[in-house]
């Protein structure tokens, strides 16, 4: 059996100005105090994306973009460019979080054209999918989520998948406090694993890490990681306190 990578990755989301980031790095890099096994990740907003990186530059912390257009320049007042992003040394980028989509129109057409840019810049994708509560409830969740991966990402080929991390967040369970249970999280995994094994390939569908966000937190990482198909987690809330985002960071 192949052994994925085992991530964790901070969501910081629209928190924390300067200062507050800051210190939040202070904390993070006072606290880990050993290297963790897993890797690990945390997305600063764009004006906190530089010092974060300049920051964490001497340790294994990788720092991700939340978020990135997909054109490479020009008159899109408002956005930020893939070589933006590797001008500062940002090579890791969320893509498709749940909030840009119902928020902020993000449609699995742009977001295939997102990773597509990201891809052709060397920029590894954390990508993101999930159904909404009506979707579970209506039995949905499955086709839309065959229906995401299928429009925004199975047209790339097999080469690029290494730089591919897929993220699972149920909407339902995102900032609610309420988590997809760990059989749940398991189930839905592991049919994207075979949705990744018919669709791109057995290697791809054995070796990409798939992640999983929404409510995690220290008191339930471990059996969420514990199941053979989850492979990490995406952290919002949590990730915003360095101790309990190391506890979580340490949960394999
Ligand atoms: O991207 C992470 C996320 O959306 C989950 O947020 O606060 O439920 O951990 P949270």
């Amino acid at each position: 059996q192949i052994m994925r990578d085992h991530i964790v990755a901070g969501n910081w989301k629209m928190n924390n100005d300067l200062a507050e980031t800051q210190e939040l790095l202070g904390k993070l890099k006072l606290q880990m105090v050993k290297e963790p096994e897993a890797t690990v990740m945390v997305a600063p907003s764009f004006t906190n994306l530089y010092p974060t990186f300049q920051s964490l530059k001497d340790t294994p912390v990788i720092v991700a973009a939340q978020n990135m257009h997909e054109s490479e320049k020009g008159a899109f007042t408002g956005e930020v460019s893939a070589s933006m992003l590797k001008s500062i040394g940002v090579t890791t980028v969320i893509i498709g979080h749940s909030e840009r989509r119902a928020l902020f129109n993000e449609t699995n057409d742009i977001l295939a054209k997102k990773v597509q840019a990201a891809i052709e810049n060397d920029m590894t994708v954390i990508f993101c999918f999930g159904e909404e509560l009506e979707d579970r409830k209506s039995e949905k969740h499955f086709n839309l989520v065959e229906k995401q991966l299928k429009e925004s990402l199975f047209q790339l080929p097999q080469s690029v998948w290494k730089n591919i991390i897929l993220a699972y967040e149920p909407v339902w369970a995102i900032g609610t406090g309420e988590t997809a249970s760990p059989e749940q999280a398991q189930e839905m995994h592991k049919h994207v694993r075979e949705l990744l094994n018919k669709n791109v390939g057995k290697e791809v569908a054995e070796a990409t890490s798939i992640l999983y966000g929404g409510s995690v937190k220290p008191n339930n990482a471990k059996e969420i990681f514990a199941k053979e198909d989850v492979d990490g987690g995406l952290i919002g809330g949590a990730s915003l306190n360095a101790v309990d985002f190391l506890e979580i960071v340490n949960s394999f």
